[in-house]
């Protein structure tokens, strides 16, 4: 897979972190750089990989293995990459997408359990070298994650998880922020929504003047 023309920005965290309502923040920013954009979710982003999605965060009568769920995941993302992402990147958008690979690291991986050299090698398989070229990590205590998501109410699969699962997903999302701070920029998202919008904006800014 080629190496992207435009930036390809990532919104991650655990749940409650608040991501959704900032997306707009980004978009402005990749506006204001003067890049055309293409907001964009996982698991989803196209018809075949929406369909996807729905298989994943229904509740089926049988137990999810970590596996079928960790496959899912990227076979979700091939079909957006292929079809969505890397097309848009070539034409010269910037790629917005709410959610990307890290979240199988810290989900399957630290969350389910699933070995990091398996998410790994299929993370080589789907995107060969393409990465982020920006993750913002929306970072926040648990405990208030999990209070935002209750008063949210509507959960999914993945909502209904434990404290000590969002625990561990959160503390390798930090590790893996730690290891390339080239690439991901840490958001206090328990801060105040306007507080955290400056973040992103001054966060975004900084990334795109790079690309102009
Ligand atoms: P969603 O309701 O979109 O969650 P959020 O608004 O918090 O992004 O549901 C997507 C769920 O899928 C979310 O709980 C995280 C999970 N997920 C994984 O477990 N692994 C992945 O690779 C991705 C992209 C998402």
């Amino acid at each position: 897979m080629s190496v992207p023309k435009a930036p390809f920005i990532v919104l991650e965290g655990i749940e409650g972190a608040g991501k959704s309502t900032q997306i707009a923040t980004v978009e402005q920013a990749c506006a204001d750089a003067g890049f055309d954009s293409v907001v964009t979710r996982e698991p989803g982003g196209t018809p075949l990989a929406e369909s996807i999605r729905d298989l994943l965060l229904s509740s089926p009568a049988e137990p999810v293995p970590p596996h079928t769920e960790l496959l899912l995941m990227f076979a979700a993302r091939a079909a957006h990459l292929h079809n969505r992402i890397v097309p848009a990147l070539e034409a010269g958008q910037a790629v917005i997408c709410d959610r990307f690979t890290d979240a199988s690291f810290a989900y399957q991986g630290a969350g389910r359990g699933v070995p990091e050299p398996d998410i790994a090698g299929l993370e080589q398989l789907v995107q060969g070298a393409l990465r982020p070229s920006l993750v913002l990590l929306f970072d926040l205590p648990v405990e208030t994650a999990l209070e935002r998501v209750a008063a949210r109410g509507n959960e999914n699969r993945f909502d209904k998880e434990s404290g000590e699962f969002f625990e561990r997903a959160r503390r390798v999302y930090l590790r893996r922020a730690e290891q390339a701070p080239q690439r991901y920029v840490l958001i206090d998202a328990a801060a105040p929504v306007g507080a955290v919008s400056a973040q992103i904006a001054h966060a975004a800014k900084a990334h795109l003047a790079a690309w102009a």
